[in-house]
């Protein structure tokens, strides 16, 4: 019999890619979200791209009842949570306001997750590491202190994970996504930001489609090769698989702790120019872009040691960046109708 999923948070740009990948790999989905960050356009997206409609609801996991009522409605094997607050500069702003929604849904999906004997995997990031003092990091690297509220509910959620494991018998895993890009070869479902874009590759497709005057390079004089930021760009689809991999280890038992963490990148560093450059010449298009001074707040290089998650889940990132942002423009093109 297949085991059921519940993805929160499952009509965003991750959780969208990762209902796709666990339906096909046999799982049956339900997407829960409250669609207060994004509209039907993925959702859509994904029923298209699976030629079936997936059980969606309508709720707020910071509604407790109505947490434990699908739990209690429904056999879940395991839950996705992704349904969160994330932009970082907002977060500094209106910091309850990330505090009361980040933690209280995750809160009353572990107490339901504990209630019914549900496996959870929790959507977690390399913001945990900050400024790594060595990179590549692995997941033994320090947590240092968290630079904004947002990265802060991410730590906190690692411990409420961890702690709920070692006291009530549950299983859980959380995967650090490092910087996660594209969209799905079919340009079905991608990244749907909201005003304008903070993450750069959502910028520099939106400066390539007209609708962004110039891309800012934020800070070109950092101590890297090209004097621009490092980062580990991780394609969504294969950030979506690592996601099926984590969730066949906790369902079927083969976990070696009750409680694991996994590095999601793909281990190359890349700068912000490099990227620019690729995506200019594998889409064939002129970027206009310009230096800026830094960015309040960002971390100068960090990349993944993702050998963990390919030992432990047989997982590994296998599309090339130039696949990665041909995909992140055809989906542009797509939603300006081009
Ligand atoms: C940020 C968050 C991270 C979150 C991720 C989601 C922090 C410190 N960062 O990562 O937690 O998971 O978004 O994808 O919490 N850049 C420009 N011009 C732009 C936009 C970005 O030059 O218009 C540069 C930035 O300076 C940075 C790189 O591009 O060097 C990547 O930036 P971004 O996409 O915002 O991701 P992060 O800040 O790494």
């Amino acid at each position: 019999m297949s085991k059921t999923v519940l993805v929160s948070g499952g009509a965003g740009f991750i959780g969208s890619h990762v209902t796709v990948e666990l339906s096909q790999a046999g799982y049956d989905v339900i997407i829960a979200d409250n669609m207060s960050n994004c509209d039907e356009t993925n959702y859509n997206g994904v029923c298209a791209i699976l030629g079936k409609k997936l059980p969606f609801i309508k709720m707020d996991f910071c509604d407790q009842a109505a947490t434990d009522k699908l739990f209690s409605e429904n056999k879940i094997d395991a839950v996705i949570h992704f349904a969160a607050f994330k932009a970082v500069g907002e977060s500094v702003a209106e910091p309850i306001k990330y505090y009361k929604n980040n933690l209280d849904s995750f809160l009353n999906i572990l107490q339901a997750a504990k209630d019914h004997g549900t496996h959870v995997l929790f959507s977690s990031s390399a913001t945990v590491y900050g400024e790594p003092d060595v990179a590549p990091v692995t997941e033994q690297s320090p947590r240092k202190s968290a630079t904004s509220p947002y990265g802060n509910t991410k730590q906190m959620c690692e411990d409420f994970l961890r702690d709920c494991v070692a006291a009530y018998g549950m299983h859980g895993i959380a995967l650090r996504y490092f910087n996660p890009i594209g969209a799905h070869p079919s340009a079905l479902i991608g990244e749907l930001p909201r005003g304008i874009p903070n993450n750069l590759v959502p910028f520099i497709t939106q400066t390539a489609i007209g609708k962004r005057e110039c891309l800012n390079i934020f800070g070109n004089d950092y101590p890297t090769p090209d004097g621009t930021c490092l980062r580990d760009y991780i394609d969504i689809v294969d950030l979506a698989k690592a996601h099926v991999c984590a969730v066949n280890r906790m369902v079927e038992g083969r976990m070696d702790e009750p409680y694991e963490i996994f590095n999601i990148g793909t281990g190359r560093p890349l700068s912000v120019l490099e990227l620019v450059n690729a995506f200019q010449q594998v889409n064939g298009v002129k970027l206009n872009y310009r230096f800026a001074p830094r960015r309040e707040g960002d971390t100068i290089a960090v990349w993944a040691d993702p050998s963990l998650a390919e030992r432990k889940l047989g997982w590994k990132a296998t599309r090339t960046v130039e696949e990665t942002l041909a995909a992140a423009w055809a989906w542009e093109k797509h939603l300006a109708g081009k």
